[in-house]
């Protein structure tokens, strides 16, 4: 992982040259010398930074036992990055782009949320008092390939007349924040930016949708956090059905968005007691409401039902459907509402990643409605942003007490959110992700239509 440490000193010779010529120098050109002079401090403080920074490196080593579990790198441009294939490379498509390693890269964020109008209040950890950057800083490797780099050009003009739509809860939210940063990045007029009914970033609205003018496409979120249709309960119920979730229907708003072109599905974060039953809200199926349904048969019939509509509904020749998985939490010692805590944690996990029973739960119901699913023709359709394992080492990530306002102040310790991520952060890079995968299909796509067209060789 880190260099051998003979070879920074190598380079000592070359700055002692360096040193000698400057002393001829000083007598010759006094100016040209006090630039030299200059260099050389500022070489030195680098070599100083350099020398720490790997010492930083080894104690992390010797921290984490053995070599076996070293999952963080600081080393992403070494040899292993120059042998790796492109995944956008025919050779990358065997890739999965899932496994590999959260890398340090210094040219990381992509963005500044001051310069970023779409995000709300709450992901502004920084400009709401959040000391450390680092969690910035940290850049997606595969093991076997090398993404592409984010150009939000590129994919704003792959988007051109089309619609994008996130559906989900507030994660979505904040991972299509995330891209109206990312894909802004690259507009100069911010204002040829807008939603199209006038209406404000805030947390309640039931959809939002931002057009890129010059593009003349939209980047639009839906809230539909369980993602089948949530209604008034049955008439003659008893009081304490308040609302049913009907299971086997989707969400309301999915006539608005079954025609966009790319589709990025999440769920998961709402599907447990407290978000459901506890709230009067019970689970129906055709006309009965099942009293003693538990949550997680509901969870996985609800994604029966997504995976069916998509593979019944929705035009997969026209629409990428995308279908991330679920985003982990990091409340250690407790939840949100008892001191479940994640503040302070400033570098990812090394090793394996402790987080909390429900992100396995709600992750391996996931896959097992995949894996049931697996004979019908839908899946070769869909693309799984599966980001549960890669996350789940990203503890550093969360809001933590810093999502209340630049005026209010850090939360109290109590009060943490380590569900939600700041931006610029970890929802960038599933965006990347995002990317890297559209621009896959579009790939494949030209390429066979070209190999009909012109009946290349294979
Ligand atoms: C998700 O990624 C992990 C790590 O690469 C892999 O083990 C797992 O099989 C993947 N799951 C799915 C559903 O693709
Ligand atoms: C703009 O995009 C929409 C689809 O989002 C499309 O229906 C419409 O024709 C496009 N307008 C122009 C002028 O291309
Ligand atoms: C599906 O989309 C393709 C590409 O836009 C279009 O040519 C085709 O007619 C559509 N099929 C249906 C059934 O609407
Ligand atoms: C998929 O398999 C299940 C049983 O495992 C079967 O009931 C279903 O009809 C199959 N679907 C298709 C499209 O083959």
């Amino acid at each position: 992982m880190s260099k051998n440490p003979s070879q920074d000193l190598e380079t000592m010779p070359l700055s002692s040259d360096f040193f000698k010529k400057f002393q001829r120098l000083r007598f010759f050109e006094p100016s040209l010398g006090i630039l030299g002079f200059f260099l050389v401090t500022v070489c030195v403080i680098c070599c100083f930074f350099y020398l720490d920074y790997r010492e930083v490196a080894k104690n992390l080593k010797i921290s984490t036992q053995s070599e076996r579990f070293m999952l963080l790198k600081f080393d992403g441009y070494g040899e292993d990055r120059r042998r790796r294939v492109e995944f956008l490379g025919e050779k990358g498509s065997e890739c999965d782009v899932f496994e590999g390693d959260w890398v340090w890269d210094e040219t990381y964020p992509l963005y500044q949320s001051r310069d970023c109008g779409f995000l709300d209040e709450g992901f502004r950890c920084s400009e709401n008092g959040r000391p450390d950057l680092f969690y910035t800083k940290w850049k997606w490797q595969p093991k076997d390939c090398n993404l592409p780099r984010f150009d939000a050009k590129m994919m704003l003009e792959k988007l051109r007349n089309k619609r994008l739509a996130f559906v989900g809860d507030s994660i979505g939210r904040n991972q299509w924040e995330s891209l109206l940063c990312m894909l802004s990045s690259a507009v100069t007029n911010k204002d040829s930016i807008y939603e199209v009914n006038g209406s404000p970033i805030t947390k309640h609205k039931g959809f939002l949708v931002f057009k890129f003018k010059d593009y003349n496409c939209t980047v639009e979120y839906y809230r539909a956090p369980l993602l089948v249709l949530q209604s008034r309960s049955p008439t003659g119920s008893p009081p304490k059905i308040k609302t049913t979730l009907k299971l086997d229907q989707m969400d309301w708003s999915s006539l608005k968005w079954r025609d966009a072109d790319v589709l990025v599905f999440n769920t998961g974060h709402w599907w447990n007691y407290e978000k459901t039953i506890r709230a009067g809200c019970y689970f129906q199926e055709g006309e009965e409401v099942k009293m003693e349904m538990k949550v997680d048969i509901a969870y996985r019939k609800s994604l029966d039902t997504v995976l069916d509509w998509v593979h019944r509904e929705v035009n997969t020749s026209k629409t990428q459907v995308f279908f991330r998985t679920y985003a982990p939490v990091h409340f250690r010692g407790g939840d949100w509402r008892t001191g479940g805590s994640c503040h302070m944690e400033t570098l990812p996990d090394l090793g394996s990643s402790l987080v909390p029973p429900q992100t396995w739960d709600r992750y391996n119901i996931f896959v097992d409605a995949l894996s049931a699913h697996s004979n019908k023709s839908v899946l070769g359709t869909l693309d799984i942003l599966n980001i549960t394992i890669m996350t789940s080492r990203r503890k550093d990530g969360h809001s933590s007490l810093y999502y209340l306002g630049p005026e209010v102040g850090p939360a109290p310790p109590h009060r943490q959110d380590c569900s939600h991520w700041c931006l610029p952060g970890v929802p960038d890079v599933w965006n990347e992700l995002l990317y890297a995968l559209f621009l896959k299909r579009e790939i494949s796509r030209n390429r066979y239509s070209n190999s009909i067209t012109f009946q290349a060789p294979l």
